[in-house]
């Protein structure tokens, strides 16, 4: 396999379990050094000893609190000199009605989703200018482009991620930083699992073109390639990884 990642510096967010370990097992397999970036410090400190070759570091962040993530890349930087790429991968997806919401609810998601992605965006972002490189990835979802029932809070927020990014790549260009984003379908998740009702998840296959839902690995391809210089013209795309179902 081609190291394309070879020493770069890369974070991830959320980067403990999920989708984001996955990524980060990936990204690190290839060559780059990579920083598993949560909430859950033990959980992402477990996730550096899967690394193959424990190429990176853990460190608590939590991305809803400003001071948390201009502290976590200030580590990045103190053991690295410099940040590649940033992966903001850290959300959350409950399920409620819009007609039980609670604002709480809302916030919540809103905070985690689509202002954790703008703090730690903002707390690698001076770094990247200096540097007049740099490369952030951003996961929205296909509830973020035609809505997800139950979904009101986190349609909102994925959607706030897809504007934020295109937004952002028109002004981060010019600077040498590029902003994309992945749109994925239902991933299958411990999280996706507790989530949904197995019948429901059985009723939205039915509809996937491609006969199944995604697994963690489905998004490794894109992530990566949205991390190497293969990806060096694109910036302010939304990339879906849904099997088909969407075709948007
Ligand atoms: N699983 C899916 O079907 C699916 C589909 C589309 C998009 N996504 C998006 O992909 C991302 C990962 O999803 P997943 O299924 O792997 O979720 P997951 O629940 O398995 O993992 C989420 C990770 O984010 C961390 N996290 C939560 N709150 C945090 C905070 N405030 N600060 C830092 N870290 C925090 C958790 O500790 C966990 O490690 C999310 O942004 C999600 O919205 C998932």
């Amino acid at each position: 396999m081609e190291r394309v990642h070879e020493n770069q510096v890369i974070i991830v967010t959320g980067g403990a379990q999920g989708i984001g370990l996955q990524i980060s097992l990936h990204l690190e397999k290839l060559g780059a050094r990579v920083i598993i970036a949560d909430i859950n410090i033990e959980a992402a400190k477990q996730a550096v000893e899967k690394l193959s070759n424990r190429n990176g570091m853990a460190v608590f962040c939590d991305v809803t609190s400003e001071e948390a993530t201009i502290k976590m890349a200030e580590n990045v930087m103190n053991a690295y000199g410099r940040i590649d790429a940033l992966i903001n991968n850290a959300g959350c997806f409950p399920v409620k009605l819009f007609s039980d919401m609670t604002l709480q609810e809302w916030k919540n998601v809103i905070d985690i989703d689509l202002t954790g992605t703008f703090l730690a965006t903002k707390a690698v972002y001076k770094y990247m200018e200096k540097q007049k490189k740099g490369k952030i990835v951003n996961m929205a979802s296909i509830s973020g482009r035609v809505g997800g029932w139950g979904f009101a809070h986190y349609s909102a927020a994925k959607a706030g991620v897809i504007g934020f990014t295109k937004a952002l790549a028109r002004e981060a260009g010019p600077l040498g930083i590029q902003v994309n984003a992945v749109a994925p379908g239902i991933i299958d998740t411990d999280t996706t699992k507790k989530v949904f009702p197995s019948y429901s998840l059985k009723e939205y296959t039915k509809n996937v073109p491609l006969g199944r839902l995604g697994c963690e690995e489905d998004l490794q391809g894109v992530i990566s390639f949205l991390c190497s210089p293969g990806s060096n013209y694109m910036t302010g795309q939304v990339l879906t990884v849904d099997g088909g179902y969407t075709m948007i």
